[in-house]
């Protein structure tokens, strides 16, 4: 079965196919003077009639929820929708995998919102439907990542007047800002433009910055260097880490920041995954000044929104700003991956995890008495529906192996590799609890 649980969940040209035909669909979409009308065409033949799409939402929503059934009401198909976890029986104690169960002997397609990393692979694991992640804890956002790279396209990367290409990517300097740690949309937007051969510069508060995991997995994985920036300017508001394609093996001297940005990507303080750490976090805002310097004259302003205080209002009326194009493509792009999965259910496609697409799987660890060292995994918060379940991968180059969590794809810290087999050195796990 097809599922998109993660941005790794496509390859790249199924990535780009949705991209083209989010294309082709868009002039089907025409904002005429404050509301979108729908034109005559690929839409009249209602290429979602049969389908019945769940939102199952466990989290606040407005801009993906409203998308998704949005893209599902124009193409003729119907919803049904859990817009909030207290009006559904998870309330009463339901756990996902039983709620799950229930959703997909009624729907076609089960779009998941929920608080824990990895509760978009528990669903699709005991699911009989296919199931999209419409963001899950701090873990991954794929479906926002399609929005962004086909708004990237849309309004400044795309060459010419014709078809979305990786190509167009490549080389592009994006600027990402925020709450690089806990923003699930910039860890999906991170593989996804590094991928393609973007260069991505990143600045975020301090402890804010990107997971060390998830910056090792690039480096190991995804070949990406990450190069130090040193600031000559301390007051501006450049980037602290350049990443880019590379041999990703060594620690490179540090550089100055990019000279011209194509587009800058702001996210929000997630203040509800701090966890206790304090949300009082000197954060800065993007301001119509900001982009007269001279790195961001040229830039496109992204944000996935919500938008608290980390971009200023008087950016709205700029032509750079493109925050509220990017929630407008929501519809195309998520209809276009909609025909796409359930096309593919039809025809009984199925998933494959593309791992950054240089690590192999090797198998599983059998031994299951360790839980996920992630405390905000769906399997230590829902431990009785999740059992533990981890994944051996293959590391590039090394041939390391490595264990991971098959739902919140957490790296296992103690383990023990011998004759290509790959265990847990139980007595070290437990020690650290
Ligand atoms: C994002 C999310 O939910 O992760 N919102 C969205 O889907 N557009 C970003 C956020 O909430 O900050």
């Amino acid at each position: 079965m097809r599922h998109v649980t993660s941005i790794a969940d496509l390859s790249d040209d199924e990535i780009v196919d949705v991209l083209n035909a989010a294309e082709s669909l868009r002039p089907h979409f025409v904002a005429r003077g404050g509301r979108t009308e729908v034109l005559r065409g690929f839409l009249d033949k209602r290429p979602l009639e049969p389908f019945i799409a769940a939102t199952l939402f466990y989290e606040p929503s407005t801009r993906t929820r409203l998308s998704f059934e949005t893209a599902m009401l124009r193409a003729g198909g119907r919803t049904l929708t859990v817009a909030d976890r207290e009006s559904s029986s998870a309330a009463k104690g339901e756990t996902l995998a039983d709620a799950m169960r229930i959703v997909s002997s009624y729907a076609d397609v089960c779009i998941l919102r929920h608080p824990a990393d990895g509760a978009a692979r528990l669903a699709a694991s005991v699911s009989s439907i296919p199931v999209i992640n419409a963001g899950d804890g701090s873990h991954e956002h794929p479906t926002q990542t399609l929005c962004d790279l086909y708004t990237l396209w849309a309004t400044g990367f795309r060459r010419g007047a014709g078809k979305v290409d990786k190509e167009h990517f490549r080389g592009k300097h994006v600027a990402i800002w925020g709450d690089l740690r806990n923003g699930r949309t910039v860890h999906s937007l991170m593989y996804a433009l590094l991928r393609f051969g973007a260069c991505v510069s990143t600045r975020s508060s301090p402890d804010l910055d990107l997971p060390h995991e998830l910056r090792t997995r690039l480096s190991l994985e995804y070949g990406v260097e990450r190069i130090p920036v040193r600031s000559t300017d301390p007051s501006s508001l450049t980037a602290d880490a350049l990443y880019v394609e590379g041999k990703g093996d060594h620690d490179p001297a540090p550089r100055p920041p990019v000279a011209a940005y194509d587009a800058m990507y702001v996210t929000r303080l997630q203040k509800e995954r701090l966890q206790g750490a304090s949300s009082d976090v000197d954060y800065g805002t993007v301001t119509p000044e900001t982009l007269k310097q001279p790195p961001f004259a040229n830039s496109v302003v992204l944000h996935p929104l919500p938008r608290v205080s980390e971009l200023s209002y008087d950016l709205d009326a700029l032509e750079q700003a493109k925050y509220f194009q990017q929630a407008a493509y929501g519809v195309p792009v998520r209809l276009a991956l909609l025909v796409s999965v359930l096309t593919e259910w039809l025809k009984g496609g199925e998933t494959t995890r593309i791992y950054g697409g240089r690590a192999a799987l090797r198998g599983a660890i059998s031994d299951t008495t360790v839980a996920c060292q992630n405390t905000r995994c769906i399997s230590q918060l829902e431990p009785r529906s999740t059992p533990p379940r981890f994944d051996v991968l293959e590391l590039p180059t090394t041939g390391r192996l490595v264990g991971r969590c098959f739902y919140c794809d957490t790296d296992v810290r103690h383990g023990v590799a011998s004759n290509g087999r790959f265990s847990f050195d139980t007595d070290a796990a437990k020690a650290i609890g």
